[in-house]
């Protein structure tokens, strides 16, 4: 028996990640009755989401009413390149509004507009101002009050509490198995429906904007476990990190920045993304400064600035500006708010970036430009789930939040991630929960795959001589960063396979010195499976799509391929072996069809 060997746990629904998606979901789950737990690899609010800095994406209409859930869908897919589940963002689009409702309902305090409604600002890709924020600390105080709700309903919460592996009795999911950190004990959670909810994949990255915990966890527990995950060449290199000094590049600068006014400019002061305006956006983006100029003091001008076009097209076009040796300094662009803004606004609504600036790179951004270049932030593939229920490719297994693939195709408006992980946090609590309760009987625990998976993850401990996990990583980082970065060729990324399949070698033979007991160096050595597992995931299907599109762009396929636009690559690992395949995307009704159509 399981039980008497380790410590275990029994839930109806375990929901792994306690960031917005996680709790969320964990929210819903225990709102239907089921038994449910919370667990966190960190401490409990310690999540990725406080990275979603300027604001939630819904079509309220507070400062636009010409705002509504299809303006926000046609964005949406635009944004995405057209490959994103249509009907993924559908749901999102239509149901984000009631989301940001009850999580004011909830205590969430947004800031106003001047007649008392929830105030929104502009974004890059959306038509409107759309961010319902709480000046630049949103992500924040979604954690906050989500936290609450949850404390308040009484969930199970175990942090720094990592999951492994997830648990399976013949074809059916029945648990998990994690390690606590703190005393490095294993511990057995059996389950009958298990969320993912583990965000992204920021640390395979040399420079990203995600911290420790980002490792993919969810991602390749699914791919163990049998799960396709889709769209994995889509990588979102957010355009503006910090990045000078060397300590804190990759630091999230908030495109918060550019929405309320701040503008791109190279080491020649010129404010370069005029030059980089993409056909499909060209009929309502400003083309000179003046006139951008003009929609900024008149926001019923009818053409945007060209400062915010989709992440993907700024980030590419402050490379392209840094690799022609017009960037600045530090190997980067200027962010200039100071111009526009006077420093009594920039403190009001930008208080963290002023004072990241100011206490990290000693930079007072309401008196000079800000250094920032891309930063990895966000994965848009992920586990591939049904749109209206989160289910995965397996049975009882659940994906919400960034963990999950579909919703943002090829590339992710900002904003549309906090409301993502509210709308199908809540959908995949609610489908977690009614299956688990409809479940008959009790799950069974494998003793022996749990005994198997124990006696591999102590095996660092007992090798006298090996590999430093610290050297691996660090070396995958490198090759991520050079060879499968925003611009990819295929002889880069074909040495980037031979490079992983090498650190995977090395990192069967990685060794950790001393004890369990909260040991950092174990954790990484763990970690490893993970990150070199969803490096490859990337790296393959980067390799696949022929292609430039959203989030993956090739140097040797530099157009977007009309086959491409229709196919999702599928990455399945079969017995060891990981497959790759194109699959098609599911087709979209025609009355959606015709909303893309209208604005074209
Ligand atoms: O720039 C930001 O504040 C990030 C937002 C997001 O990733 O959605």
């Amino acid at each position: 028996m399981v039980e008497n060997e380790y410590e275990t746990h029994e839930f109806d629904v375990i929901v792994i990640g306690a960031g917005g998606a996680g709790l969320r979901a964990a929210i819903e789950s225990s709102a239907q009755g089921a038994r449910t737990a919370l667990i966190c690899k960190s401490l409990f609010g310690k999540a990725h989401t406080v990275m979603a800095e300027g604001g939630i994406a819904a079509a309220l209409g507070n400062v636009y009413p010409e705002d509504n859930w299809k303006v926000h869908f046609r964005d949406t897919m635009r944004g995405g390149k057209f490959l994103n589940n249509w009907r993924m963002a559908q749901l999102h689009a239509q149901e984000a509004p009631t989301r940001v409702l009850e999580l004011e309902e909830w205590g969430a305090l947004f800031d106003r507009t001047e007649d008392g409604h929830i105030l929104q600002r502009d974004f890059g890709g959306h038509r409107y101002a759309r961010l319902a924020h709480v000046g630049d600390r949103t992500g924040l105080e979604m954690i906050r009050t989500l936290q609450q709700r949850a404390v308040r309903q009484g969930i199970d919460v175990f942090m720094e509490c990592t999951i492994m592996r997830l648990l399976t009795d013949g074809d059916r999911l029945s648990g998990a198995l994690a390690y606590w950190r703190e005393s490095g004990k294993f511990v057995v959670f059996k389950a009958k429906a298990i969320v993912l909810a583990t965000g992204g994949i920021g640390k395979t990255y040399k420079i990203t904007s995600n911290s420790w915990e980002y490792t993919g966890d969810g991602h390749s527990l699914a791919l163990w476990a049998g799960a396709d995950l889709i769209d994995m060449e889509f990588v979102q290199f957010h355009p503006t990190g910090m990045v000078w000094p060397p300590s804190v590049r990759g630091i999230l600068v908030t495109e918060g920045v550019r929405g309320d006014g701040g503008t791109l400019k190279n080491a020649q002061g010129e404010r370069f993304m005029f030059k980089y305006i993409p056909e499909l956006y060209r009929a309502e983006t400003a083309e000179t400064a003046e006139e951008a100029d003009r929609w900024f003091t008149d926001r019923s001008a009818a053409r945007r600035t060209p400062d915010l076009l989709p992440r993907d097209e700024v980030a590419r076009a402050i490379n392209s500006e840094v690799k022609a040796g017009r960037g600045s300094p530090h190997g980067g662009v200027f962010l200039d708010i100071a111009t526009r803004r006077d420093p009594e606004y920039i403190k009001r609504r930008l208080p963290s970036m002023y004072h990241q600036f100011k206490e990290l790179a000693g930079v007072d951004i309401t008196q000079e430009p800000m250094e920032v270049g891309p930063t990895c932030h966000y994965a848009m593939g992920g586990v591939r789930v049904d749109a209206d229920t989160e289910a995965a490719t397996i049975q009882g297994l659940y994906a919400a939040g960034e963990v999950a693939g579909g919703m943002h195709g090829a590339n992710r408006l900002g904003g549309n991630s906090l409301s993502d992980l509210l709308v199908f946090g809540q959908r995949a609590g609610l489908a977690a929960a009614r299956y688990a309760l409809g479940l008959t009987g009790g799950v069974r625990i494998d003793a022996h795959q749990v005994e198997t998976l124990a006696r591999e993850a102590l095996e660092p401990f007992e090798r006298s001589d090996g590999e430093n996990p610290y050297a691996i990583h660090q070396d995958l980082q490198e090759c991520m960063q050079s060879l499968v970065g925003i611009i990819r060729i295929e002889g880069e990324l074909k040495q980037a396979v031979d490079k992983i399949v090498a650190l995977e070698d090395r990192a069967k033979k990685v060794r950790v010195e001393g004890h369990r007991q909260y040991n950092p160096g174990w954790h990484l050595a763990l970690d490893l499976k993970s990150l070199l597992a969803v490096s490859k995931c990337i790296t393959l299907a980067a390799l696949e799509r022929k292609e430039s599109r959203g989030g993956h762009t090739r140097d040797d396929y530099p157009k977007s391929d009309p086959h491409f636009a229709k196919i999702n690559v599928v990455l399945r690992q079969k017995k060891d072996q990981l497959g790759v395949a194109q699959e098609p995307l599911p087709e979209m009704p025609e009355d959606l069809r015709q909303l893309l159509e209208e604005k074209k």
